[in-house]
């Protein structure tokens, strides 16, 4: 299983951006989306927008309210980088 304290830098978050590989970021917490996309009631697509990337904002655009944490726990790879977060 995934280490949920392990620590993700931007470039590697940025490494997986295709549907077949795809995590993003929400509030610092790092999540393989992978298996999630197709079960997504927004589509694939709107993911994939954020996919490498940290998705934050354009998640609470849309959804403020959905509990990502508590839909995606077991997917989470890592925490993002402190250092990688502040370079943005
Ligand atoms: C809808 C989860 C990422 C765009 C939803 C809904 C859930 C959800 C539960 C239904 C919400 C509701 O009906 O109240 C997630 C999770 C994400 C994620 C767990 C993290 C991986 C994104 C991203 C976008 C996005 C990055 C990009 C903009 C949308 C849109 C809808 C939606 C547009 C509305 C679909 C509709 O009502 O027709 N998502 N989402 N989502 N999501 Fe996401």
């Amino acid at each position: 299983g995934a280490d949920p304290h392990r620590r993700v830098t931007l470039a590697e978050l940025r490494s997986h951006n295709t549907r077949h590989d795809a995590w993003l970021a929400v509030r610092g917490r790092v999540y393989d989306v992978t298996e999630y996309l197709s079960f997504h009631p927004g589509g694939v697509e709107e993911v994939l927008r954020a996919a490498g990337d940290d998705a934050t904002e354009l998640f609470d655009e849309v959804h403020r309210w959905v509990n990502v944490e508590g839909m995606l726990g077991p997917l989470c790879v890592g925490v993002l980088d402190e250092a990688a977060r502040e370079a943005e």
